[in-house]
């Protein structure tokens, strides 16, 4: 079976529920994935509450206090996420008119979002065919594909951010995004990863050649 194919049979089977994945506002999932950055989900979800309660449109964040934001954001840490959270919601007021960026290259031009987070609003919002890689996307593809390129290399990053957007389905690609990194979140995970259950097993190359805990590789810098 095809690799799409299989990895939205286990996702529409083992997803969690998750509030962020039940909107398709631009603004929520911008929120959402910016908290979720270097945060674990249980820690990240009461952050989404308060932020989509307190500033429930973007011109809410933009017209709000700085001190307001970064109390709200108070326990997450890196506060530069916050800054520029509000920086960029002052952008989409006072120069799109209020309206978000509909597309891949429109959202890179925001404050504090990168080819990730680009990544993930586009697929997610406007179904634009571009492949999210997260930390959960490297460790699934260089097991399952046996890709022992460094992670945080040049190379690596050129290297897996080519084959997700190969694999990836582009007919949907908000489920096959969200879908890989669920996959990592909760099947393949970094300790003790549950091949037992796993869809991948029989091709899965760290898996048949014992090589799970030394991938993915990452450099000492
Ligand atoms: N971590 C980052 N983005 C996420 C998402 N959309 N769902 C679950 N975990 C995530």
């Amino acid at each position: 079976m095809l690799f799409a194919k299989k990895l939205r049979t286990w996702y529409l089977e083992n997803k969690r529920d998750l509030p962020w994945r039940t909107t398709s506002n631009p603004y929520y999932i911008w929120l959402s994935e910016i908290i979720l950055q270097q945060t674990r989900v249980a820690q990240g979800m009461p952050y989404y509450f308060k932020f989509i309660n307190t500033f429930p449109e973007v011109q809410d964040l933009a017209n709000a206090s700085e001190e307001e934001v970064l109390k709200l954001w108070q326990g997450l840490g890196y506060y530069s996420r916050a800054r520029n959270l509000q920086a960029a919601a002052k952008h989409i007021v006072n120069e799109l008119d209020g309206n978000f960026p509909e597309s891949y290259n429109g959202l890179l031009k925001l404050k504090g979002v990168g080819d990730y987070t680009a990544s993930a609003v586009a697929s997610f919002c406007y179904a634009e065919a571009v492949a999210v890689v997260d930390g959960n996307v490297y460790r699934v593809l260089s097991r399952i594909f046996g890709i022992d390129t460094p992670i945080n290399s040049t190379e690596g990053k050129r290297q897996f951010k080519e084959l997700a957007q190969e694999l990836l389905d582009k007919k949907d690609p908000a489920t096959f995004n969200q879908g890989l990194m669920e996959f990592g979140a909760i099947q393949c995970t970094p300790q003790k990863p549950l091949c037992d259950t796993c869809p991948f097993s029989a091709e899965c190359v760290a898996y048949n050649q014992d090589r799970i805990s030394g991938l993915p590789v990452k450099l000492k810098k």
